[in-house]
């Protein structure tokens, strides 16, 4: 790191509400560090959207989340990381300042818990044309072929907490079976969008016992911790008083009732543009 930095929050982006399923597995194993939570709820989701248009936006809240003084921002964000951590990681860093995602941790890892090297990927439209999961799983794992299916429902469901619902119950009952259906040998399920995990009571309903359920918010936890552990040099400007920021581009009002669900605490929230 430079030594022109002073110690800063370490920063947690999302498209939305989904990332504070991850920052609360983060938050739960490093209550040490300070953190600031950006979620772009006014532009969310996008899943949908082109790789351009995710890569401006993520761009200008990782921005965002460095003039607020971090240092380290984690995209927790499978769209976000799939389409834009590449390219800001290889053109757009400032001396200093770094910024890591969702889908290496999983990756690396994901070997762990399959027996059939059968794999299927339930993720965003925007997440499964990418590739990203195939190529960084194949990467490490030739022999483990990947199996993918995207679930456009399933993150406005979340969004507008139609959680245990009649809609809820037929899409991911339909989507389950389409990606079974791909390969019956498929025995390890990774959940590769933040917001499906606030879907695992309905998930766990339409998925054999058998099937391993893989939710990414423990996994990017650890892979944090042993990251800081690794890297002493970036450690060291990650402020540790326990404070906790949050900001979203749309209604802080909103934000603050949704949040409940999927932080599973209150929180304070502020508007923020970006
Ligand atoms: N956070 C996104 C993801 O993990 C889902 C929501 C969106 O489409 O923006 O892919």
């Amino acid at each position: 790191m430079d030594n022109t930095l002073t110690s800063g929050p370490i920063g947690i982006f999302d498209s939305g509400y989904g990332g504070l399923s991850v920052f609360k597995e983060i938050q739960q194993l490093l209550p040490q560090y300070d953190y600031i939570y950006l979620g772009d709820n006014a532009r969310v989701p996008y899943g949908t959207r082109s790789f351009e248009t995710v890569y401006n936006y993520t761009k200008q809240c990782v921005f965002k989340l460095f003039d607020l003084g971090c240092n380290l921002v984690i995209l927790a964000c499978n769209t976000a990381s799939a389409k834009a951590l590449r390219t800001i990681q290889q053109h757009d860093l400032p001396p200093g300042k770094k910024v890591l995602g969702v889908i290496r941790p999983t990756t690396e890892i994901i070997h762990n818990f399959t027996q059939t090297n059968k794999i299927g990927i339930l993720a965003t439209t925007g997440t499964v044309k990418s590739e990203s999961y195939k190529i960084e799983i194949q990467k490490f794992n030739p022999e483990i072929e990947v199996f993918q299916h995207d679930c456009p429902f399933w993150v406005p469901l979340v969004e507008n907490n139609e959680i245990n619902t009649e809609g809820a119950h037929y899409f991911v009952q339909k989507d389950i079976h389409e990606l079974l259906g791909k390969c019956d040998q498929i025995d390890t399920i990774v959940l590769a969008c933040t917001h499906y995990p606030l879907l695992l009571p309905v998930i766990e309903k339409y998925v054999p016992k058998n099937i391993n359920i893989i939710s990414q918010g423990p996994i990017v936890a650890k892979s944090l911790q042993e990251y800081l552990h690794r890297h002493t040099e970036i450690e060291t400007y990650c402020s540790k008083s326990s404070q906790l920021a949050f900001y979203t581009t749309d209604d802080p009002r909103d934000f603050e009732t949704k949040a409940k669900v999927f932080f599973g605490k209150q929180v304070d929230a502020s508007h923020i543009s970006v």
